[in-house]
């Protein structure tokens, strides 16, 4: 973890902060603590780390000294920040926080919050009476020692069918059960990456696989999606890879998160195929494989156009099922496996028996729970769609075809300064630059499906009053970036 940020860094950190809402009413030194409130509760700014001196941020926001000092003192008294005469002022957070499921900040008293930074839906009526059949199936088990390092063998079966299903054929053995997708990556990573190894992700991606890049130290290198369909640019993406040459590259080909875009049957066939010229990895998220909506054919899995083991596809029970059964997967190759395990009985040995067999009666119910499913989602899409329309004309969607969220392009530079505000008015948003590396993506916001229609609608309700606050704050007009030649 980093324990100390640079001036440069914070101030790039801190961005737009004098566009913040309620701007004009407030004094420098008030507005510049209120950004840095608003970066430790998004999670860029980490907790317990150096901020700079107070000469050295003044000089990287060119402000006066007077200001920075007047603002840490604000944050010392609304207990953001302990500091030690001679050594220096770290972040905290006053008492009354505690970590949300989205790994952000959240004050203890959220009842009122509508939380749209969890991509994830509430468990389906099925979940009980397939933990109920589950405890049944246990006493079958009781009778081992229960550590099973590559998962019980009906799940695997069950994981490996879903995927034969799918075009690809996998034995049992191909498949290694999880705690989740993110230790799934996180184990393949493991194996993989030696630290500091370059990895080549998305732009935007899922912020998590970044967290878990970062905490293998990747030299990170990124393809710029675009917002039309299909968002790879496909000789942009081959042409870095064969120049940049990475270990590997993390991709989410299905229903990307948090673009919703879908990879095409031939790009993925180009991509393995340059996989295979270059010896790069490829890890393959399918999160969201099973959630194509209006019909939307699916292409190919990406692991089907794989001949040399190149591929490595993960995914889980979360997205289609419920998040808290942690239960994801990897397939690869059956040595490939095989070493996973081994590295695994160093982490955590094996996955929880009874939440195995859940899902193994889950999968077995899974044609009518996520169709249900899919039902459900393009309802509660089209539902924030047309919120969207009706309340923020100006931002421009493109419509997902499936998967849990939409990626909104804003009629400005705002996404943090909006969820910022947004979060006084009792909306939780993850801005644009968390699914990104270097602060940018300010014009973006992801906004989930997965909550009911009615607090969507009274989500972008209120989302849509904090965007109109921002204007009579006065926000700087958008400049397009210059060229630097
Ligand atoms: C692309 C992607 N990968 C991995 C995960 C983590 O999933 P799990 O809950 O299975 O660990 C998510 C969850 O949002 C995701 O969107």
């Amino acid at each position: 973890m980093t324990s100390q940020v640079r001036g440069s860094q914070l101030a790039r950190l801190l961005g737009q902060w004098h566009a913040l809402p309620g701007r004009r009413r407030n004094p420098d030194y008030a507005a510049l603590a209120g950004a840095v409130r608003g970066l430790l509760a998004d999670g860029r700014l980490p907790l317990g780390v150096r901020l700079p001196a107070e000469r050295e941020l003044a000089e990287a926001l060119r402000i006066s000294r007077t200001t920075v000092t007047a603002a840490y003192r604000e944050l010392r008294d609304s207990g953001h920040l302990a500091s030690r005469r001679g050594a220096g002022s770290w972040t905290m957070l006053p008492g009354t926080h505690r970590v949300a499921s989205t790994g952000l900040w959240t004050p203890h008293d959220d009842r009122d919050m509508i939380d749209l930074g969890v991509a994830a839906l509430a468990a389906p009526p099925e979940l009980l009476s397939a933990a109920r059949a589950a405890t049944e199936d246990l006493p079958r088990y009781l009778g081992g020692a229960g550590y099973h390092p590559t998962g019980i063998v009906e799940l695997r079966e069950a994981v490996a069918h879903g995927y034969t299903a799918r075009g690809l054929p996998t034995s049992p053995d191909q498949i290694m059960v999880t705690n989740g997708t993110q230790h799934a990556l996180d184990l393949v990573l493991r194996l993989t990456l030696v630290p500091g190894g370059n990895v080549l992700v998305e732009s935007p991606s899922y912020p998590n696989a970044l967290a878990a890049l970062g905490a293998r130290r990747a030299r990170i290198s990124t393809h710029g999606l675009a917002g039309r369909e299909p968002g790879w640019d496909a000789d942009l993406l081959l042409g870095s890879l064969r120049q940049t040459r990475p270990k590997l590259a993390y991709l989410i080909p299905d229903f990307q998160n948090p673009t919703g875009h879908l990879m095409p049957a031939e790009l993925r066939e180009r991509l393995v195929a340059t996989a295979h010229a270059t010896g790069i990895d490829l890890v393959v998220d399918e999160s969201f494989v099973d959630l194509p909506l209006d019909g939307t054919p699916v292409p190919p899995p990406t692991a089907s156009f794989d001949r040399h083991s190149r591929v490595v596809s993960i995914g889980g029970m979360s997205k289609p099922f419920w998040g808290g059964l942690r239960i994801g997967w990897v397939r690869a190759s059956a040595p490939q496996v095989q070493r996973l395990a081994a590295a695994r009985v160093g982490v955590d040995m094996a996955s929880p028996v009874l939440d195995q067999l859940v899902a193994v009666h889950l999968l077995a119910a899974a044609p009518t729970i996520v169709a249900a499913r899919r039902r459900q989602l393009a309802a509660q899409r089209d539902t924030l769609l047309d919120a969207l329309a009706e309340r923020l004309p100006d931002w421009r969607v493109t419509v997902p075809r499936g998967g849990v969220t939409l990626w909104a392009e804003l009629d400005g530079p705002i996404s943090s300064a909006l969820a910022r505000a947004a979060e006084e008015a009792g909306v939780r948003l993850a801005p644009g630059p968390r699914f990104g590396l270097d602060g940018t993506l300010e014009r973006f916001l992801r906004l989930p499906f997965t909550l009911p229609a009615t607090d969507l609608v009274e989500a972008v309700a209120r989302i849509a009053a904090v965007r109109y606050d921002l204007d009579r704050a006065g926000l700087p007009p958008w400049r397009e970036p210059a060229v630097i030649a």
